[in-house]
């Protein structure tokens, strides 16, 4: 069985399964950071080399200030030592999105785990925190413009190749293989560009027990497409 070189995930369905337990939903976000992190060392061990989650999106500011707190409290506690610990072990950390709107200490966090782990060579980790596709395309048709208005840039030269190339994931391949969990079947704004021709899976398994069983058939689905475009082998 060929593992997918870049593994996309919308880690969906924390509050769900908080609910079925009788927890609160702030339960289900932290077991689901914690089954990230796991998720980490499971990946690698199944040879994929790009793993590439959706944790934080645009829209999610909406939810409750304690919920959005909650989260952002997960994401500094991650980002001091869970994926921190990942970072020692070969792990290359990168975080996507918009980063100037996440709290400071938060950005600088960001920063700092991806200068720590900048020459890492063993799973390509990337976290998508405070992302949205289309303000991630909308900051890169500004950035062209303004290109194209200080006349460093001709219209002509923006094709496929200039966009994939300032895109928050330009050091990344296009996604392989998109699972989203806990059931919805929609892509909530990730990716848009990135995921043209990616095969899409989908499961009712909420995000904090999405094992590694879970994610040997997901992988095990993926054998059975006949891919066109893409990575197509
Ligand atoms: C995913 O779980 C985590 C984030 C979006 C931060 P949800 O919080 O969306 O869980 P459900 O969809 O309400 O079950
Ligand atoms: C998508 O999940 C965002 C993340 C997993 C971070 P949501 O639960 O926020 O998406 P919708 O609201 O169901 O589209
Ligand atoms: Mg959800």
């Amino acid at each position: 069985m060929q593992a997918p070189n870049h593994v996309a995930i919308i880690m969906d369905g924390n509050g769900r399964w908080a609910k079925s337990k009788g927890f609160p939903r702030t339960v289900g976000h932290a077991k689901g950071a914690q089954n990230l992190e796991d998720m980490l060392y499971i990946a690698d061990e199944l040879g994929i080399k790009y793993l590439t989650v959706y944790a934080f999106s645009t829209e999610n500011w909406k939810r409750s200030e304690d919920e959005v707190m909650a989260l952002m409290n997960l994401f500094r506690q991650y980002l001091r030592n869970g994926f921190k610990k990942a970072a020692r072990n070969n792990v290359r950390i990168r975080v996507i999105g918009y980063r100037p709107g996440l709290p400071q200490d938060l950005q600088e966090l960001a920063d700092e785990i991806e200068e720590f782990s900048k020459d890492n060579t063993g799973l390509q980790f990337t976290i998508a925190l405070n992302y949205g596709s289309r303000d991630e395309l909308i900051r890169m048709m500004q950035s062209a413009a303004r290109e194209v208005a200080a006349g460093n840039l001709k219209p002509e030269e923006i094709d496929e190749e200039y966009v994939s190339s300032h895109l928050d994931t330009k050091d990344l391949p296009d996604p392989d293989l998109l699972i989203r969990t806990s059931g919805e079947q929609r892509v909530s704004n990730y990716l848009l560009w990135q995921l043209a021709y990616t095969e899409f899976y989908y499961t009712d398994v909420h995000w904090p027990v999405f094992g590694k069983a879970e994610l040997q058939k997901a992988i095990e689905w993926y054998n059975t497409r006949d891919r066109r475009y893409g990575n197509a082998k």
